[in-house]
Parts: C-alpha cells; structure tokens; sequence
C-alpha cells in the first residue's frame, strides 16, 4: 500500500508560536512541514521568509516542504538552503529557466520541485517532468489559506498521473489548497501522494488529532 504523505501547513498556524506548532506537528503523524514563502508580487501576499524558516528547522524533526511563491526564485536558492529547506518548489509560471533552476536545486542537495496554478496545463510539465521528484498541483489559486477546493484539480491529477508514467519520472503529485476531510480520499484514489492542509490542520480545535485524522482517512484508500 502506498503512504500517502501529510504535510500541514505552517500558513495557518499562529506565528507567534512557531516552536510549539513545530513541536505538534513532530509529535503526529504528518510526514512534512509544508512553508509557504510569499513575496506580494508573484502573489498578493506577504507571508514570511529566511528567519522563520531557520527558527522552524532548528526544531523540526521532519522535512521542511519549501514552497516558493516568489518571481525570481533563482536568485535565492542557496539561502533557502541554508535557511533549512529539504524540498524547494518552484512556480512554473515565476521560473523562464526552469531546468537551470531545478537542477541547481538538486546540486544544493535538495529535492526540487514544481509548482503550477489552477490555470496551468500539466502538459507544460512534458520536458521537466523527469527531473523533478514533487509537482505541487495548486488546487487554489495561491496566496492565501482557506480557499475553496477547485474541482477541476482532479482532471489535471488524472492527466499529470499518465505523464508521469509516460515519462519514467518518479516525481509525487502534491495537492495544495482547500484539502479537508471531504477530498482527501477522493484525491488519493485519483493519484495524489502528498496532501497539503492548512485550516484543516491548524482551525482544528486539536490540530495533532486532525492530522491523524487525514493519515488514517487516506490510508485505506484504493491508489491508482
Ligand atoms: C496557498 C498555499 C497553501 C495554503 C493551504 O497559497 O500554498 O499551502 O497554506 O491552506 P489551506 O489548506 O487552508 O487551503
Ligand atoms: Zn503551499
């Protein structure tokens, strides 16, 4: 059976307890810490940056799922890299030079992965899709935690699975935004390795408890 991956978001929890929200998600069954790293410019929010990434991985006991929502990220990866990031994930749409950028992600010793908007086609994933071990399906548009799940993700899980296969990568599909108790098992049955949740996690009145909630919901699930 395959294990389906959890990995909350930190986008949620209160920032004034960083510590603590990394000390609850050691303790579950999550298998990630996902960070959301916005700039205002490739989105329309500003979330944090290297400082809370450093004082997350001085504690975190389990990889840090970097996830860049920043134009340029090119320039910084090698403070992401210091600053603790294990996977590093890119937008498609902020990357001209996506190769170069992935590969130097992977020379820097870590995991790169690819990002793309609800608008964006998988099929522009066909040249990169071998190189890279996660793509981030945005099942949102990103910016913001809390959003509505947008269904059409599920079309673009199936269409991503098959070029997946097709291409021989070994790349995880990674489902971000709006994932609750009512998706999850639908999106791992569709193909969906990694569950990113962050108002499912953290609005819980025990997030360690929803956590193990979403792991458990998912992992008698029929995978494709
Ligand atoms: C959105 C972020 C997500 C967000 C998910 O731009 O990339 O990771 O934290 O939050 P929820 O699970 O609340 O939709
Ligand atoms: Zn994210």
């Amino acid at each position: 059976m395959k294990n389906i991956l959890i990995a909350p978001s930190l986008l949620a929890s209160d920032f004034g307890k960083v510590y603590e929200s990394i000390e609850l998600i050691n303790k579950s069954d999550a298998d990630w810490i996902h960070c959301d790293v916005m700039d205002g410019r490739f989105v329309p929010n500003i979330s944090f940056g290297f400082p809370v990434l450093a004082a997350a991985k001085r504690v975190a006991k389990k990889p840090l799922d970097v996830h860049l929502m920043i134009l340029e990220p090119e320039n910084y990866l090698s403070d992401f890299k210091k600053a603790g990031a294990d996977i590093l994930t890119v937008h498609l749409e902020a990357s001209p030079h996506l190769h170069r950028t992935v590969h130097a992600i992977r020379d820097l010793g870590m995991s790169p992965g690819v990002a793309i908007n609800p608008h964006t086609s998988v099929d522009l994933l066909y040249e990169i899709i071998a190189d890279i071990d996660l793509v981030c399906l945005m099942s949102v548009n990103p910016g913001f935690g809390g959003q509505k799940f947008i269904e059409h993700t599920y079309s673009k899980i199936d269409r991503l699975k098959n070029l997946i296969i097709s291409r021989n990568s070994k790349a995880k599909i990674e489902i971000d935004g709006g994932v609750d108790f009512t998706n999850a098992s639908k999106l791992v049955s569709s193909g969906a390795d990694v569950l990113v949740a962050g108002n499912t996690v953290f609005a819980a009145v025990n997030p360690q408890e929803a956590i193990a909630k979403l792991k458990f919901s998912v992992a008698n699930t029929i995978t494709s």
